[in-house]
């Protein structure tokens, strides 16, 4: 028995020296120490030696695997750290060399114009909420006092879901949401994308981008929506800036205006770029109509608002200088790059 173990042990050590991967290793220690190894086959073999033999025979048996597994933990860091140190000699870096130039992306204008707009409304305390843009005809429509035969209809054609559901015309519909849900006041923007079946062209896209803004409390006047807009344009286009509210129509505001900024160009003197009237329009306005009002749940002798709503590609085609909306759309990096 003993000549056996010290015959297993020296077969075993052989193997182990001869084994040039961890692999190998891991079939020496199975074939030795395994279920069906050399050395369980001896330990079951226990019952053919004599009683008074056996806790010798199996101190031996014990010595022999603990020797074999010592050695073959050995062998095992020593191969791993070898192939380390390999890994290490072949990955060198060398430091002197130049770097990889990243080239980095970076935000698009209308992302920029954006963002200009949200910081200066956040400024004075309004929320950013966003809505769907596939939207009920409902909300996009009714709810802004917009029935089905009215002609604002025909001018924000777009692309119907099926009979209820469009592809929103105007992000208006996000105020009727806001105000439905009854937390009052309301202060926000929302920003987002707009849809309407309109040709492509140096001014018009089948989608675009508008910002919606809504406020609603007690003893909101015309004056607020002024003095408002009025900081908002100088924020955007500079300090020099002047406002001037035109009276227009809107179905869900009531009195309506458009309103234009003096040309930030020229100073308002006439130029190509204000097509020489001194004025470029830039938003639509007024104060929320009090059947609006009731149609989202709110008490109009209580409460009243403002709104406004602005072209995000118009702010960015005018801020950036940029003749042709398409170019917002190629996504060249040329182009984008500018800005
Ligand atoms: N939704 C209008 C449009 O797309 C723009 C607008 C005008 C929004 C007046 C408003 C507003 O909130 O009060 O033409």
């Amino acid at each position: 028995m003993k000549e056996k173990l010290e015959q297993i042990k020296a077969e075993a050590i052989a193997q182990i020296r001869a084994a040039d991967v961890p692999e190998r290793l891991n079939d020496v220690r199975v074939k030795f120490l395994g279920k069906k190894g050399e050395l369980t086959a001896v330990l079951k073999g226990m019952k053919d030696v004599a009683p008074e033999e056996r806790p010798k025979v199996g101190q031996l048996v014990n010595d022999t695997r603990a020797a074999i597994e010592a050695l073959l933990e050995e062998s095992k860091t020593k191969m791993e750290r070898a192939i380390r140190e390999q890994k290490m000699k072949e990955e060198v870096i060398d430091v002197t060399l130049p770097s990889k130039k990243n080239i980095m992306g970076h935000r698009h204008p209308n992302t920029i114009a954006q963002e200009e707009v949200e910081r200066i409304f956040v400024g004075m305390g309004y929320e950013v909420i966003e809505g769907p843009e596939v939207e009920y005809d409902e909300y996009n429509f009714e709810k802004l006092n917009i029935p089905a035969d009215h002609p604002a209809k025909d001018e924000q054609d777009t692309f119907y879901i099926n009979k209820e559901i469009v592809l929103r015309t105007q992000t208006s519909p996000v105020q009727a949401r806001i105000m439905e849900q009854g937390n009052l006041p309301i202060r926000m923007i929302s920003p987002g994308r707009v849809f309407r079946s309109d040709e492509v062209d140096a001014t018009h896209s089948p989608s675009f981008h508008q910002i919606e803004g809504l406020v609603i409390d007690k003893n909101i006047s015309f004056a607020d929506l002024k003095g408002t807009l009025e900081v908002f344009a100088k924020e955007l286009f500079g300090p020099e800036t002047k406002t001037k509210f035109r009276p227009h129509h809107f179905p869900f505001t009531e009195p309506s205006a458009e309103v234009d900024v003096s040309c930030f160009k020229c100073g308002g003197k006439g130029c190509r770029f204000c097509k020489g009237s001194g004025w470029i329009e830039i938003l639509g306005c007024g104060m929320v109509h009090p059947h609006v009002l009731e149609m989202c749940g709110i008490d109009p002798e209580v409460y009243g608002g403002f709104a406004f709503g602005v072209g995000l590609e118009r702010i960015a085609l005018l801020k950036y200088e940029i003749d042709d909306m398409r170019l917002l759309y190629e996504n060249d990096v040329r182009f984008l790059k500018q800005f």
